[in-house]
């Protein structure tokens, strides 16, 4: 309103000055508080001027001449000073109420802050009853006691700090990809395929009683994605590299610290790979670019994880940024392990899967920094993994990332693009009628390919330090358990 204001007044500036109305506008315009966000106001551009704030109150200390109170609106971790007369004071100004301040930004005293707001107007927009509300002024709440009040834990500094960080590394993938050359695929959230042929699915089926007699409403069965790989896999027949980032579903009956029934994956593919290295060096590539911008554009938030979740966590993240990540196969893992004067609860002969605690001790093997394992029994790996045909033993050129605190954040492979050998596997399993689509890639201009998916949670908690995915993960979905 204001802009528009200034500018059609400085279109008719001759004939309006003359009149005298410009100056009657300009002491209207004078008059009216410029809208500011708390970060904006804290960086202490607007000096002098008069402004509004609006936002949720930190904290309130009344004194005999005047009230101090510090709200925040999201924008950033620090809360603005807010200082007014006394005579502003009012009962419903409590920790948790929204408000609106209007008053002249000032250079505050203290060092501990640059600005301060000057008010000479607080107007209480949304009550909040500091006996009730589950969070307490000044009392810093663990993860755990404020993940049971998923309406409420966002006006926390530690999960606003983490939806920032959140939002903050969503853009960076992006302009990853982006910067990049890959083109996003927006890839469906509900689909006829399991990829990964775990049997994790959700099905879908419109709910209420008039659908009871229909047919199905697909015609065939349905489910919500367990990933968007096969999509991306269509698209890599047109595109030398595509990326897709929304939300995946697995009805997973696990109440662990790093599985979710919904989570957001970051997935890849690239044509025209010559080997795994094509994908390693993407994957790393990528961690990199979001971590050190997460770092640059984050970092107090980062830190209050780092300081108060994580103590010593910074160094880890450090280290991660700043070193090559190691390349060891399967076997070798294997051999580690087996080296090892760990006793693990899982067997560890070649062939078994690698469980948590196997990962976990590879990462601490490697250095407590991300490596990647690769050749993985082909038994072990789904029907589109490429054979490693040339290999002693019978491996899929399938790739992992595993990360400090968390053990698998990424999981990928070349896929196999000889239509003889997908063939076979496929018929194999009894899935040739399903997948002829997929076939149909490999018959119609077929190059090598291959691509990853990263959990983005789990990427959360190995960045921030944090030891359940439930506080990564604005309203988390897990068995027994779909609060909101
Ligand atoms: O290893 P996954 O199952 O790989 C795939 O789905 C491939 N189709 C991806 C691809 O190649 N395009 O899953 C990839 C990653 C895992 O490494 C893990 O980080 C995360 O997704 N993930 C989960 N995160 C949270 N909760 C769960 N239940 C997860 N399952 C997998």
């Amino acid at each position: 309103m204001f802009q528009a204001a200034a500018k059609s007044v400085s279109a008719a500036s001759a004939s309006a000055a003359s009149r005298g109305i410009l100056s009657s506008v300009r002491r209207y315009c004078d008059k009216t508080p410029t809208k500011l966000r708390v970060s904006e106001a804290l960086s202490a551009a607007e000096l002098g001027a008069r402004v509004k704030v609006q936002g949720w109150v930190r904290s309130v200390r009344p004194q005999k001449a005047n009230l101090f109170l510090h709200v925040n609106d999201g924008s950033s971790l620090q809360s603005l000073q807010i200082v007014a007369g006394s005579e502003l004071d009012d009962p419903s100004l409590t920790f948790g109420s929204a408000v609106e301040v209007t008053g002249t930004l000032k250079k505050s005293p203290q060092q501990k802050q640059p600005v301060e707001l000057e008010a000479d107007q607080i107007h209480v927009v949304g009550r909040c009853n500091p006996l009730d509300f589950p969070f307490k002024i000044k009392e810093r709440h663990g993860l755990e006691y404020i993940r049971q009040f998923p309406h409420l834990r966002c006006r926390t500094n530690a999960f606003s700090s983490l939806l920032r960080v959140r939002s903050e590394a969503t853009t960076a993938i992006h302009s990853y990809f982006k910067e990049n050359g890959f083109l996003q695929i927006h890839t469906p959230i509900i689909t006829s395929n399991d990829c990964e042929g775990a049997g994790e699915l959700f099905q879908v089926e419109p709910s209420g009683p008039e659908h009871e007699e229909d047919e199905r409403f697909f015609s065939v069965p349905a489910f919500l994605t367990v990933s968007g790989q096969l999509h991306l896999e269509v698209m890599s027949g047109a595109f030398s590299g595509v990326y897709t980032f929304g939300p995946t579903f697995r009805a997973e009956n696990s109440q662990s610290r790093r599985h979710l029934a919904e989570f957001y994956m970051v997935e890849a593919e690239v044509s025209f790979t010559q080997s795994l290295e094509d994908l390693t060096k993407v994957i790393e590539d990528m961690f990199r670019s979001a971590t050190e911008h997460v770092l640059a554009h984050c970092a107090e938030d980062v830190d209050l994880f780092h300081k108060h979740v994580t103590p010593g966590h910074r160094e880890t993240v450090d280290a991660m940024v700043k070193k090559r990540f190691p390349v060891i196969t399967y076997s070798e893992a294997i051999d580690i392990l087996n080296r090892s004067s760990q006793k693990f609860v899982f067997p560890t002969d070649w062939g078994c899967d690698l469980q948590t605690e196997h990962e976990k001790h590879l990462v601490k093997h490697c250095g407590n920094i991300p490596v990647f394992v690769t050749d993985y029994p082909y038994d072990l790996k789904p029907f589109y993994a490429r054979d490693n045909s040339d290999h002693p033993e019978h491996t899929a050129a399938a790739v992992d990332l595993l990360v400090p605190g968390v053990g698998e954040l990424c999981g990928g492979s070349l896929r196999e693009e000889r239509l003889d050998l997908l063939r076979a596997r496929l018929e194999e399993a009894g899935l040739e009628d399903t997948y002829s689509w997929y076939m149909d890639l490999r018959r119609f201009g077929s190059v090598p390919h291959g691509g990853f998916g990263l959990g983005f949670e789990r990427y959360l908690q190995c960045i921030l330090g944090v030891d359940n995915i439930k506080d990564v993960i604005p309203f988390p979905r897990f068995s027994h358990s779909c609060l909101l």
